[in-house]
Order: C-alpha cells, then structure tokens, then sequence
C-alpha cells in the first residue's frame, strides 16, 4: 500500500505537464526480471544521458514511427514520445492508394545523444526509398523534426558520435561498413567497408567508443550476435561471440539476440537484446556483461549457461519510470506515446475533446474516412501494444453517431486479425465477431477480408444505450494457450463472449506482434462517427 501511494506521487510528477491522462497501477519491478518489458520493441537500442536511459525500436507501417522510451534503472520503461513523426515516404504510407507500407517503414535504426550540442538524434533507412534520414530533438519527448536525408540506404544503421564528435555510422547486411558523416551529420564524407562476410548473413550494427576501442555488435539473425573490436573506426576489426543460441528466459522463445551495450554511472555494463516472442512479436531481454583479458565484453549467465529470468537490479533509484497498465481516458489534448496509427492518419478525422457536442462528453473520436470493406485498407485505426505474458484489452465506445454501412470495433490487429465490433445497417446497429482477415505473406495484399463468425444482439438507444464495451483477452505466451477471446458488454460489468476462440500464431513473417486496435470505417459513405470513451489494459492471470 505504501509503494501504491508512493508510486502515484510519482505518477503525478511524472506525468504533469503530460497531455494524456492515465491511471498508474503498481507494478514496479523489484529486480530485473525479463523480459523487463513484456511488450513488442524490436531492434532495440538503449542508451545512457546522465542518470537516464533511452530506448528506441522500430515499428514499420505504424505512424509515428520510432518509439522513444525512458527509465532509470533499465527494469522499468516508459513510453515517452517518438522519434519519426509522419511516415512522409511516400503514397503507401498513407492507405489512400492501393499500395500499402505493411512490413515497410521503420526498421532497425539508431539513437543517440550527441554531448557537444545537447541533442538527440536518430538516423534510418527507409526500406521502401533506400535514403536514409536523421531526426534531432532537444528533449527525447519531442518535438522531433527532420534534419537530413541521405541518398544512400545506411541498412541498420548504428550510429556513433566519437569522442571528438566525429560522426560515424556502422550499417550493412553481410558486409559491414563504417561511413564517417559530416560534423552537420548533412553529408557522408567516405564509407569503407570493414567486415567482408560472405558466409554469416549479418546486420544490426551497433557502434561504440569504449575507453578508446572502438566496437561493433552485430547479429547472425535469430540466434547469435557478435562483437567487432579495433583501435580505429576503420579497423581492421577482430571478432568475438558474445552470445550464440543461448537459452531464452521465456518458455519457447527464441534466443536472445540484436542488441547493444549501454553502461550504468557507475561502470557496470550490460546487454541489451530481443528474443522473437511470438505470438506476441519481439521483446527485450536484458543480463549484465563482465569483460575478458582482450576487451571484449562476456555475458553473465545463469547456472545452466542460459539468459537469466532475472538479474540484481542495475541502479537502486527512488526516480519512477512508469510502464502503463490501467486506463487512458482520451482527456489529453494529445494522444498518449503509447498510441500508433496503422500508417499515417487522416488527421482530419479524428480528434481529441468534447465528442460531437450532442452529450459533451469527452473522448477520441473516430470519423470515418475510408470507404472500403477491407480492415487493412482502412485508414485511422488506432493500436496499442499488447502486454505479455497474458492481459486484456477493452474499449469502450459510443456508437449512436455510426451511419448506415460503418463497422467500428476492437481488433486484434496483425496479417492474421479478428475483431469484436459494431455493423451498422439501415437503422439496426448490431454486435459481431468477425473472423479471418488475413493478408497474402507474398506481397501483404489482403487475402481475405473475413466474415461474421457470430452475430450478438442489436443495440438501442432506448433499450441498450448505445455504449458498448469491446474487449479481447489474450496469452501470448509462446508456450501458452495461444489463444485470443472476444467479449462484449453493453453495461460495463457482465461480458458475454462472441465468436470462436482466435488462435494465434508464432509466425515472424509480418515482424510486428498482434496490437489492440480500435477502428471505425465506411463501407457506404463517409460521415459517421464513434466516441471512443476509454482503453484499459490490465494483465491477467
Ligand atoms: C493521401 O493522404 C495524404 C495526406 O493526408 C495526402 O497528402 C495525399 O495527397 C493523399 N493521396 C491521395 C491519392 O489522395
Ligand atoms: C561484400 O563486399 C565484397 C567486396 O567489396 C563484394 O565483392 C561482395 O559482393 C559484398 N557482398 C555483399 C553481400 O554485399
Ligand atoms: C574504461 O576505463 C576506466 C578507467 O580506466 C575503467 O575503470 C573501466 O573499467 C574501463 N571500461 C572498460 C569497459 O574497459
């Protein structure tokens, strides 16, 4: 009870000034334990600011792109902001034309913070336009903005602001390269290959100046990685195994891979990967790491030679990052960092505030704005990561401004989607299940735009109200049930369960893990709308 209270001081602090509105649960971790985070942040890279960790992750077609996530002692993470603000590149991020930026947009790429101008930066090359760009932010929240594009793919970009702040960039697959960048980081000023592979399939750079050594970690996807060691940027490098399939620390997942080193104020290191977690997608895994009599650095194992389910906790701080569960309520004048489009919204349909003016209340609303009966094509549907081992999801909507033809709901969203939702037709607004929208694994054109898989009942203003509660419980385990259920409610507190149980799948192809999503879109004409009141996320037994 104390540390409840205790945290919600820090929740009030933390979140102050903050434009969204979230109840905080208490869920502290006391040690390490992995993963830290049980969430889908892929290509992870984490790095130190003074008594401040950072973290980002890519995130593919979802706008905005980049998550930033902070914490003070690598246990317990918070989402902060982003650090691609629109995917502006090009039509297909947009879902207004046929082609489509599904397993596109943001991949591996790089942040760090450069001491000589006090700035954050990120660079990345954009799969689909192989330039690459860099954004720069005075603080890691934003606002982030673009500072350069470059004419060349930097394929997982590392990068690295040197002790003399020259400014480098380790990136390649199969071969590895190092270019050295402008000071302006506008311009590259020569590249050189430094690692000729052509038998290991590599990538995932990672670059750092360690007391005057230069390091490059990079990964065999999706089970080793690898450090390069020299005493100049350009080599030649010598190389170690850092990790080679060593036992994940979650039942059936992967092994722990693709990662970086980032070290506390007070000179411990660590390590700092993912493991493919599916159904749930990828998720970090941390273990602290000692160094050998050549520098190069060791992981520290458990008993039987495998990644730790937990490790002493890196730094004893009374600072608070806070990992969300519990309620967003949309009273912000933003939406929270936790929030992703499915590629860039049309930002003229939804808003933030008094919803439609006819009850004032307040919510997310969600207009219609494509004119489709095809999930994936649909543009403003919103999505949430799922938290692991097991939680729940629920929205509730208000669905009295939906117009003839509009199907809003609650999906599990991935190449495989279900959802729990609202058709609406003629006058009658009824509750579904549908079942089976998948995409094609060739080109993630969409295979299958799904059928009703059990009709509930019909909504009325009169009767029912027109408030429905959207809810999809979940075990992402990959050792678990790999079960998703579907539930709604029409008062909040008796849930009825609708459609078949959806069974998941430990597929990687589409790299992103399932979300929760809320959606709204046309299949007649644009004009309707739904309130979207609130989001809960709580973990389940
Ligand atoms: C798609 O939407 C974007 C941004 O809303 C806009 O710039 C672009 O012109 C639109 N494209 C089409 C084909 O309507
Ligand atoms: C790696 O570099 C060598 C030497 O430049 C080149 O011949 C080879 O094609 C490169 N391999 C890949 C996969 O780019
Ligand atoms: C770097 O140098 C400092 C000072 O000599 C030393 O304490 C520290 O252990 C070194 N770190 C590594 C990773 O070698």
């Amino acid at each position: 009870m104390k540390l409840a209270s205790t945290l919600l001081g820090g929740a009030t602090l933390a979140l102050a000034g903050a434009a969204f509105a979230q109840s905080i649960e208490d869920q502290t971790n006391p040690n390490l334990a992995n993963p830290p985070l049980w969430d889908d942040l892929a290509d992870l890279e984490v790095i130190r600011v003074g008594d401040t960790f950072y973290y980002t992750a890519s995130t593919m077609a979802y706008s905005p792109g980049a998550p930033v996530l902070k914490s003070y002692d690598l246990a317990n993470w918070e989402y902060i902001g982003h650090s691609v603000p629109e995917l502006d590149f090009g039509p297909e991020y947009y879902l207004n034309t046929s082609s489509r930026g599904y397993v596109q947009g943001i991949w591996a790429s790089s942040m760090r913070y450069r001491e000589s101008d006090s700035h954050f930066y990120w660079i990345g090359c954009i799969v689909s336009t192989q330039n690459s760009y860099v954004y720069k932010a005075a603080s890691p929240e934003g606002p982030w903005e673009r500072w350069s594009e470059f004419e060349t793919c930097y394929y997982d970009a590392g990068l690295l602001f040197d002790d003399n702040d020259d400014v480098y960039v380790a990136y390649g697959a199969y071969n590895i390269s190092v270019a050295q960048l402008s000071f302006d980081v506008t311009e590259e000023l020569s590249t050189t290959l430094v690692l000729e592979s052509p038998d290991v399939y590599l990538e995932g750079s990672r670059f750092y100046n360690i007391n005057g050594s230069y390091l490059i970690a990079v990964t065999r996807p999706a089970d080793a990685e690898f450090i390069l060691k020299a005493d100049n940027p350009y080599g030649p490098y010598d190389m170690k195994t850092l990790v080679d399939a060593i036992a994940a620390p979650v039942d059936g997942a992967g092994a722990p891979h693709q990662g970086g080193l980032v070290d506390t104020q007070d000179g411990q290191w660590y390590y700092t990967a993912f493991i493919d977690n599916y159904p749930g997608g990828r998720t970090p895994v941390i273990a602290p790491v000692t160094w050998d009599e050549d520098g190069f650095p060791v992981i520290v194992a458990d008993g039987d030679g495998g990644w730790a389910g937990s490790y002493a906790m890196p730094v004893i701080t009374d600072k608070l990052a806070l990992s969300p569960l519990g309620t967003d309520s949309f009273t912000g004048s933003s939406l929270g960092p936790e929030w992703e489009w499915n590629h860039n919204p049309d930002n003229s349909a939804w808003s933030l505030g008094s919803g439609g003016g006819r009850r004032r209340q307040v919510g997310l609303t969600l207009s219609t704005s494509s004119v489709t009966t095809d999930l994936f094509q649909a543009r403003n549907t919103l999505t949430h990561r799922i938290r692991g081992p097991k939680s729940r999801g629920t929205f509730v909507v208000d669905v009295s401004s939906m117009a003839d033809g509009d199907r809003a709901g609650m999906a599990w969203f991935r190449d495989r989607s279900a959802y729990v939702g609202v058709h609406k037709s003629g006058s009658t607004s009824r509750v579904v299940m549908v079942n089976g929208i998948t995409m094609e694994q060739s080109d993630w054109s969409t295979a299958d735009e799904g059928a009703v898989a059990e009709e509930g009942p019909t909504l009325s203003p009169w009767s029912t109200g027109s408030t429905v509660h959207l809810r999809v419980e979940t075990d992402i385990r990959p050792a678990g049930s790999l079960i998703a259920s579907f539930w709604y409610s029409l008062d909040g507190e008796s849930y009825a369960q609708i459609g078949p149980d959806f069974e998941e799948d430990t597929d990687w192809h589409f790299f992103m893990g399932p979300r929760y999503s809320v959606f709204n879109f046309a299949t007649v004409e644009t004009g309707g709308s739904v309130l979207v009141k609130s989001f809960t996320q709580e973990a389940i037994e």
